[in-house]
């Protein structure tokens, strides 16, 4: 009914030669595999064109990790939604806690970048979650219901279907602290019945939310294991090419 997907996100790792051939690698690891998500690599924008050459389309979808707020023009640095389709690449990441809490990504950025990217035929994989402090004042929920309303909800269905949710956890995030099966299991499903009051139940069915925190070859069994985790966003992990793949195996039975 929904697609599991596992991504990568490299984040700022891996110098172009170095990338592509952790993606040659993880495209070689997927050759004769059976697998049963989709695969997707996040890489960072330099390496898109030629990424998006070494894997094998059919079996691996490439996304950028971020796209300007803007169509075109003088924004010197950025890099917009059209480039990036241009590469051939399929997905963007947005609202990434990092670009959020270190370049000052707002909710209403965050909304005309979903646009954007939607306008130019790509997928968003939207990212959110609450920091710690957050968490412990009892308040996440509210948080997570805010990050989508405020960039998300004003999609129209057929637009917000093309969406893939990521849950990270901002306290899951590179400490090597997951989020228990159970703490992603309640959040995921939080967030479909969210989409469900917004856009119908059927809909929401359909929507893939993913995890991301932490999540690596011991714990992705369990993690994928919950009804409403649809896959994992994974950072770390997905630098090294073995890892990566025993993460994708988490879905193998
Ligand atoms: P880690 O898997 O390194 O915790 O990173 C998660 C993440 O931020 C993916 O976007």
């Amino acid at each position: 009914m929904r697609k599991n997907i596992v991504a990568g996100n490299w984040k700022m790792n891996k110098t172009l030669r170095e990338g592509i051939e952790l993606a040659k690698e993880v495209d070689q690891l997927l050759k004769d595999a059976v697998i049963n998500c989709d695969v997707v690599l996040g890489v960072p924008f330099i390496h898109l064109a030629s990424v998006v050459q070494a894997v094998d389309s059919k079996k691996i979808g490439i996304a950028a990790q971020n796209c300007a707020d803007k169509e075109s023009g003088a924004y010197t640095g950025e890099v917009s939604a059209a480039m990036i389709k241009s590469t051939g690449a399929g997905y963007v990441i947005l609202g990434h806690s990092e670009r959020r809490a270190y370049y000052g990504e707002t909710p209403e950025m965050l909304k005309i970048k979903t646009e954007l990217v939607l306008k130019h035929g790509l997928k968003p994989v939207f990212c959110i979650g609450e920091v710690l402090e957050e968490r412990e004042k009892g308040i996440h929920f509210d948080v997570v219901k805010a990050q989508m309303a405020a960039s998300l909800f004003d999609l129209s269905a057929e637009e917000f279907s093309t969406v893939t949710l990521a849950y990270e956890p901002v306290w899951a995030i590179g400490t090597g602290k997951t989020a228990t099966p159970e703490q992603a299991q309640e959040m995921h499903a939080f967030v479909r019945r969210t989409i469900a009051d917004r856009y119908g139940k059927e809909l929401a069915e359909t929507i893939s939310i993913l995890y991301g925190g932490s999540a690596n070859p011991q714990n992705a069994k369990e993690l994928f294991s919950n009804p409403d985790v649809d896959g994992g966003l994974i950072g770390g992990a997905s630098l090294k090419a073995a890892d990566f793949k025993a993460v994708i195996d988490g879905f193998n039975k």
